[in-house]
């Protein structure tokens, strides 16, 4: 940092007054611009910023008309002497450190002075109710990001040519003159940030700003409702009233300012909820409502401001789901709808938005599925903490979802109830017939089954051979290692199964005996019925019970019929093979283990009664439980 050069200014005084002494002369009014936009370039050269303080001398530049210093280090208080350049249009001195108070009659002869810039100094204290009263030209006050304190001098209004007035982020108090809301040129109206000023809106008929496009008063102490004078300026862009104390509606005439880009009116108290035709500001970049009690749900219309990259509507009480249009807001850049109450799921388009790397949607009742990528593959759990019902996104520790539908987790405990106990009735009643109908059976069976008719006459090998068609292959029921299985028609008329072994297996001999022991010292309705036998040197037979079903197996795996294995089916083929195994266990005097059981080995009648099949391996246990074994292992 280096001191302004006095040289300088004074090689700089000399090149001026040797220039057009004419002070109306347009073109040496040109060349001090040219030279002082030059002195201007050299000292906004980042290496070379100015530090110290103005120097005094710089106010005996009287045809001066144009002098900037921003952006500098510049310190100290502001030289009265500048006073003395009676000619300047242009002073910009922002951005940088000078402290101390404006000084009262600096601007008191700049009859000229169009723009003044003070913005982001240290500049304290009052500004003088004076300070204005001789510069009728002035359409450009910033003194924004000072400390000045006091109010607001009214005088300000009484510059017919104000097109910028920018007081923001200061210290300043007490009421807002209404004069200031009555100037036909002001565009920019920027006194946010203050902390204490307040002040009553003029009516409608009073309040003209018609030019206006910038109207901030955030973070202030205003009350009372929103100025409706502004719906009649028409070329607003940005309204920003948050952080107030104004207790009304969000207001509908809102709807008719069609230029507007930016609108915050949030950390007020709102009331009722926000009406549908906000919708009509397509033109909508921002939106803030957030901590504004508002409820109801989200207007649909909302999506029809395709512009809209920040939407703030955090903590109201907003219900319902998030409105499906936003699916339209592609532009989308930042999203707070934090609590709230809002329920239903997180819509999945939120994923696809190119511009969103600002979610949250914390602390309402969402549920649902989490969806992935985009946004929400970089979310952290602050931004969906308080959400219940969501589930996925291992990674945020969210529980996995389940397969059910997630809009009818929340419903399913109402009606899963009545589901049950139907379930539960409707199983005791299937049971109780069930067990009615078979006990008739069983009656109906002992006295008139044909098969009984049968008693025990000796079969002969010619009518096996008539029955099976010379053992034709087409006859055959299905082989196992010990032989082939038939279906065979006695001359009685019954069908049946023969099982014919083969005698070349010492096995299938054995086998043969066991099968006919076993079933000859058992009577079971679940287990197959021997019906007679057929033995010579070379052949052997075991006549059977046929059972026109097939077996467990083929219904389980290879069943190509319409025919639906239901829970009670299946119930009712799990009883009859554990009645069966029962039987053999407990009920009689002989121990017998199938040692084979399985779906291919039980098999079901015309009734869908099962049958335990194949005694093929079975084993005798006596009852001091040595074993006998009859079998190959
Ligand atoms: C400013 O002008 C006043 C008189 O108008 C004079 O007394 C004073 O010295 C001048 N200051 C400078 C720095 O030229
Ligand atoms: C002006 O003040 C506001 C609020 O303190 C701050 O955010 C902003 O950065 C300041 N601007 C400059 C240029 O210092
Ligand atoms: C507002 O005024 C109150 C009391 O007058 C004062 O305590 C407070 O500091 C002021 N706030 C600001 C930001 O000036
Ligand atoms: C608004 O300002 C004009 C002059 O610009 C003045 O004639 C008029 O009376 C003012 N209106 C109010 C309500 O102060
Ligand atoms: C002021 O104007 C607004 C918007 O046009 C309107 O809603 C309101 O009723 C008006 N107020 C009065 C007092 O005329
Ligand atoms: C807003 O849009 C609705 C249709 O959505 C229309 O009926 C209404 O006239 C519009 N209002 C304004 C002020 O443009
Ligand atoms: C929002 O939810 C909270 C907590 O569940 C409840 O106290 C409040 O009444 C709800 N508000 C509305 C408007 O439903
Ligand atoms: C997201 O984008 C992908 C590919 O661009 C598309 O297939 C998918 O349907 C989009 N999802 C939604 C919810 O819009
Ligand atoms: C996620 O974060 C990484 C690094 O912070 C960034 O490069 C990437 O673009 C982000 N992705 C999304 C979808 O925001
Ligand atoms: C979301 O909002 C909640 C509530 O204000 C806050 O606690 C949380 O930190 C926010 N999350 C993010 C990512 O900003």
């Amino acid at each position: 940092p280096t001191p302004i050069p006095i040289f300088f200014i004074l090689t700089l005084l000399s090149v001026l007054s040797s220039s057009s002494p004419s002070p109306t002369s347009s073109s040496g009014g040109d060349t001090d611009l040219a030279t002082l936009l030059a002195f201007k370039a050299q000292l906004a050269d980042p290496l070379r910023v100015l530090a110290g303080s103005i120097p005094p001398e710089l106010g005996r530049l009287h045809r001066l008309k144009y002098l900037r210093l921003s952006g500098n280090s510049l310190s100290s208080i502001m030289p009265t002497a500048l006073g003395n350049l009676t000619r300047l249009e242009f002073l910009g001195l922002d951005l940088n450190q000078l402290s101390g108070q404006i000084p009262p009659e600096l601007l008191l002869h700049m009859h000229n002075l169009r723009k003044i810039n003070l913005f982001g100094n240290d500049l304290s204290g009052q500004i003088s109710p004076y300070l204005f009263n001789n510069t009728p030209s002035l359409s450009y006050i910033s003194f924004g990001n000072n400390s000045l304190s006091g109010p607001i001098p009214h005088t300000i209004a009484s510059l017919p040519m104000l097109q910028v007035l920018n007081l923001q982020v200061n210290q300043l108090s007490g009421l807002v003159p209404q004069a200031l809301y009555n100037m036909s040129r002001l565009q920019i109206f920027a006194l946010a940030a203050n902390g204490n000023l307040s002040g009553i809106f003029p009516t409608n008929q009073s309040f003209s700003l018609p030019m206006l496009q910038f109207f901030s008063l955030f973070r202030n102490s205003f009350t009372g409702r929103f100025p409706s004078g502004l719906a009649s300026c028409q070329y607003l862009k940005v309204i920003s009233l948050s952080r107030n104390s104004f207790v009304d509606a969000v207001p509908t005439w809102l709807a008719k300012l069609s230029h507007l880009e930016k609108l915050s009116l949030g950390f007020n108290s709102l009331v009722g909820s926000i009406p549908a035709t906000l919708g009509n500001l397509t033109s909508l970049a921002a939106l803030e409502l957030s901590n504004g009690n508002l409820e109801g749900e989200i207007p649909q219309e909302l999506g029809l401001m395709q512009k809209l990259s920040y939407l703030h509507l955090g903590y109201n009480q907003f219900t319902g789901s998030i409105p499906g249009t936003f699916e339209k807001l592609k532009s989308l850049a930042s999203l707070d709808l934090s609590f709230n109450n809002l329920s239903g799921s997180i819509p999945k388009f939120l994923a696809n938005f190119t511009y969103l790397t600002i979610l949250n949607l914390s602390f309402n009742k969402l549920e649902g599925q989490i969806p992935e990528g985009g946004v929400f593959s970089n979310l952290t759990v602050q931004s969906l903490i308080g959400n219940a019902g969501l589930c996925g996104a291992p990674r945020l520790r969210f529980s996995p979802c389940l397969d059910r539908s997630p809009s009818t987790a929340i419903h399913l405990p109402l009606f899963l109830l009545p589901t049950l106990i139907l379930a539960v009735v409707a199983i005791a009643i299937c049971v109780y017939l069930w067990l009615k109908k078979k006990i008739k059976k069983e009656g109906y069976n002992a006295s008139l089954n044909p098969t009984s008719v049968i008693g025990h006459e000796i079969i002969s090998y010619r009518e096996l051979i008539h029955a099976t068609n010379n053992f034709s292959e087409h006859n055959i029921l299905g082989s196992g290692s010990f032989g082939k299985v038939y279906k065979g028609l006695l001359s009685s008329g019954l069908v049946v199964a023969i099982k014919v072994l083969d005698m070349q297996l010492e096995q299938a001999i054995q086998s043969f005996d066991i099968e006919c022991r076993v079933l000859r010292m058992t009577r079971h309705r679940n287990l197959i019925k021997v019906l007679n036998t057929c033995s010579t040197h070379d052949f052997r037979a075991l006549v059977l019970e046929y059972m026109p079903n097939g077996s467990l197996e083929t219904l389980l795996h290879y069943s190509q019929s319409t025919q639906h294995l239901g829970f009670l089916e299946r119930l009712g083929i799990m009883l009859d093979v554990s009645m069966a195994i029962e039987y053999l266990h407990h009920d009689h005097y002989e121990l017998i283990l199938h040692c084979d059981l399985k779906p291919s080995n039980v098999l079901f009648d015309e009734e869908m009664t099962a049958h335990v099949a194949d005694f093929g391996i079975a084993r005798l246990l006596l009852e001091d439980n040595s074993m006998v074994s009859v079998s190959m292992p």
